[in-house]
Parts: C-alpha cells; structure tokens; sequence
C-alpha cells in the first residue's frame, strides 16, 4: 500500500513523500451513545484507516489532494480558517485551525489523503482524517502536544470546526488502539484499560448496510440534547454530573423525575447500556463469548426500542444473526442511522455466514449489504516501511 501511495504522491506533486502516516477506523464493541454521558465504551482499532502522505513546501500554502475525492484545495497559510461547504478537506483544515489557535506555527505543506474505510459507514473515516492529520502536524512541527491533547484537539474540531458534538471514543479508540486488544474506556475520566480480546473460534464481522446516511448528523445532536435534558431533571434530587454516574436501580428509584416519555426512554438506554458494558467486560476476561454476545443482542434492542437509532436495515442484519448458530452475538456500532453492525462469527463459518446474510438482507431491503471480516489493529502511528507502523 505504501509503495503504491508514495507514487500517487509524485504523480501529484512531481516529488518525493517525506513521511507517511496512517490512522485507523474503529469499531465499538459495547457502549453506545455513552461516551458523551460519562460511562463506559469499548471500542477498537480496525485495520482500515487513512494514509496521509505529505512533504513540506516553501511557498506558505497548504495543499489538499485525496485519492477519494476530486474536490481539492490551495489555501495560504494564514491566521485562520473556518468551515467551507461539506467538503472532506474541512476535516484537516479543521485541525490545522486548531493548532493556530492554540499558538502553534504550521507551515506550507503538500499533503496527499487516502482512506479505505467506507465513508459514512459510520466506522469513523472522520476521526480517522482528524488523528492522522493531528498526529502528522504534531511530529512535523514539534508542537509538543500529548496524544490525549491529539485526541481532544480532533474532538473539539469534530465539534466547533464542524458541527458535530460527538463524544471522545472514535478519537481516542483511533489514536490509542492496540492490535488484537479492546480499549475498556471511562470516557469521564479517561482512564483506559487495553483488554486482551480473545475472540477464540470466533472473528468479529462487519456488515455495511450501505444504507446513505441522511440527517445522521442532526439526529445525533437531538440525542444529545435529549440526555442533558434527562440529566437536568434527574439533578433535582441527585448531585451527578453525568447519566452515567449512576446505575440502573438508582435510576428507577428516581426515573419518576423525568416525564416526558421520550427522554425517560433515552436515559433509560444509556444507563443500562452503561451496566451492560461492565458486565461485558468480565465475560470478555473470562471468554465467555456466549454471554458476551447476548450482551450485544440486549444493546442492540436497547438502541432500536429505547435510543431509536437503529433502522430496518440494521435490525434485518440483528434479525439474520439470532437464527444463525454461527453467530455469538451481533448489534449496531457506531451513532446509527444506518452505518454497519458487528457480529461475532465463528471464522470456519465466515463464508456461509456472509452468503446467508447478504441473502437474507437483500430480499429483506432490496439492496446488498457488505460484509467484511475485520482484525483489530494499531491506533495512529507513523509508517516507516511497507506496513510497518512506529512512533504510536
Ligand atoms: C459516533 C460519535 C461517538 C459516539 C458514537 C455512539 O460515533 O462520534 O462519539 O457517541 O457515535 O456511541
């Protein structure tokens, strides 16, 4: 891959890559929409991700090309930007702003994109353009920030640059993955664990549902405003600062204090979806993926009957996967909307597995899904020889 980007690179600009880096995708296990309620999540890297190639210029101009798309973008260094139309390069320009802002000189550069994560898959292509632009500016320019700053850097522009108001995992679980492990994630105080994920006969499946994503971002937002509401009413009697701080019987013991049915139904979701996590987390360390699995298929019904995320085409993917015994366990990842699901599958069945669920989801929707089979990988790092990552 390396080899075949670095000479994209020299068609583009007539010279030579300086460096290459590469930021993954990720998916999330368990725990979803609790990363902006302070709970526990458990995402991973994925071994899909974006390239950015890029060299250094004299002429104080920073230069966007993408192998993916056609729009590009000449801009002059200057003070600061803002966002301009939907295009892809708002994602980097975004964290070349940030790095303005916080005082940190950029200088001209002539950078090259490639990304194989499908886009708006909902497998975070944009956290994934964000890290690695962040991670490359950081290491070229010396800048001295942490890879926590990194990541909090991406997430602010994921929200102020962008519109956005995403919680931290997608940045964090790009940035911090680790081959083959889970990141058990307390996205209140940011203590993380790299979990061995053991997956045994079993290989975690991805299945598109190439479903286009309209109005995801603005029914994200509403979901968030949703539980600060739940929060400001359930505050009357508890000193919390998050749905997360508290569990699922001391939230009946005060769930009366919400009365809109609705946002009942969404806090109800994040705080058990909350237990859910830790009960997966033992039954990961015990490889129990029986019940790991389980614990997939309750948050799934959580987020289709409570959270409202889902959608016909995930639920056929979560409907297919019960009636298959090659399956432990499946659910959406990710903000929903359509976006993929996750299964775990037993890998001497991945074939059939794929065949059976194509099938079933086609005739079910009229359109094929994808289907992949994914290995965990390295969070953000510097590639130094063909597929050979340091300085993570
Ligand atoms: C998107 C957001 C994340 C998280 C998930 C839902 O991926 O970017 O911050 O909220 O949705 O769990």
């Amino acid at each position: 891959m390396k080899h075949f980007l670095t000479q994209e690179f020299n068609k583009v600009y007539n010279k030579e890559a300086e460096n290459v880096y590469f930021s993954p995708g990720r998916v999330n296990l368990i725990g979803e929409h609790i990363d902006y309620n302070g709970g526990l999540v458990m995402p991973c890297a994925i071994t899909f991700g974006t390239y950015l190639l890029v060299s250094p210029n004299n002429d104080g101009v920073f230069r966007f090309r993408s192998l993916n798309f056609d729009h590009k973008l000449d801009i002059p260094v200057q003070n600061n930007y803002s966002k301009t139309g939907e295009y892809w390069f708002n994602y980097p320009l975004g964290v070349i702003e940030y790095f303005l802002k916080d005082g940190h000189p950029v200088l001209g550069l002539d950078m090259l994109f490639y990304g194989d994560i499908p886009i708006s898959s909902g497998l975070s292509s944009s956290a994934s353009i964000e890290v690695v632009t962040a991670f490359a500016l950081n290491s070229l320019m010396n800048s001295g920030y942490s890879k926590l700053d990194l990541v909090k850097l991406s997430q602010s522009v994921e929200n102020n640059f962008i519109g956005v108001n995403c919680g931290i995992m997608d940045q964090f679980a790009v940035a911090f993955g680790e081959n083959n492990k889970a990141l058990m994630l307390n996205c209140d105080t940011l203590d993380y664990q790299a979990v061995d994920s053991n997956l045994g006969e079993y290989i975690l499946a991805i299945i598109n549902t190439n479903k286009p994503r309209k109005l995801a971002e603005s029914k994200y937002n509403e979901r968030v405003q949703e539980c600060q509401a739940a929060l400001t009413a359930l505050q009357q009697e508890l000193d919390i600062n998050n749905l997360c701080d508290i569990d699922t019987d001391t939230f009946n013991k005060h769930s009366n204090l919400i009365t809109d049915k609705v946002i009942y139904k969404r806090a109800k979701h994040v705080i058990e979806e909350n237990d859910r996590v830790k009960l997966a987390a033992v039954a990961l360390s015990q490889n129990n993926l029986d019940e790991f699995g389980s614990l997939m298929y309750a948050s799934h019904n959580s987020l289709r009957d409570l959270y409202e995320v889902s959608g016909k085409e995930l639920d056929a993917v979560a409907e297919y996967c019960k009636t298959d015994a090659n399956v432990a366990g499946a659910r959406m990842t990710g903000a929903g909307f359509g976006g993929c699901a996750i299964a775990l599958v037993k890998e001497s069945a991945f074939d059939s597995f794929s065949q059976k669920v194509i099938a079933y989801y086609t005739d079910k929707i009229g359109y094929a899904p994808s289907v992949y089979s994914s290995l965990i990988g390295n969070g953000v790092g510097e590639l130094v020889a063909e597929g050979k990552k340091t300085k993570a």
